[in-house]
């Protein structure tokens, strides 16, 4: 199918760079929204790689995904600071009301909640970001009423 020949594209093209490996990844997930398991067979044989050493590499690097997004991103910080002030509870809150987990999509497509470790706004925490934006003292309210804004 096209999905596959796009990867298997991509694939081509970097197979001959030095360090191959994450400009790939990138441009996998810019094309097709995450890196679907079926492109790791692939990947790994035209790198000469191991799944273990493929398997390493995407869960070192958090911004890699297995499935596409939902339409909106909203991440949670769940580093340390904001752990301490809330941010705990926040993340189970919304989980929660959302209806899904850590790194999941919610039912109807519309919101993936994401963790994030450090935001850079641990005076001002818990700290969450949707769609790019970041939420200061963010709050269950807060983040509901965001979402009913961007229209999730
Ligand atoms: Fe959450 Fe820094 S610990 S923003």
């Amino acid at each position: 199918d096209s999905f596959a020949d796009e990867i298997g594209g991509i694939i081509t093209e970097y197979a001959t760079l030095e360090g191959p490996l994450l400009p790939m990844l990138h441009a996998i997930q810019e094309a097709c929204g995450c890196v679907p398991t079926e492109a790791h067979a692939p990947i790994c044989e035209a790198l000469n790689i191991s799944r273990a050493e493929l398997h390493g590499v995407i869960s070192f690097y958090h911004d890699f995904r297995d499935a596409p997004t939902g339409r909106h991103v909203l991440k949670i910080c769940r580093a340390e600071a904001c752990q301490s002030v809330g941010g705990v509870a926040l993340g189970e809150a919304v989980l929660e009301k959302l209806g899904t987990g850590w790194g999941g999509t919610t039912a109807s497509g519309a919101v993936t909640v994401e963790p994030v470790y450090c935001l850079g706004l641990c005076a001002c925490g818990p700290a969450a970001m949707l769609d790019g934006k970041v939420i200061g003292r963010a709050d269950a309210g807060k983040i509901d009423a965001l979402l009913a804004e961007a229209g999730a």
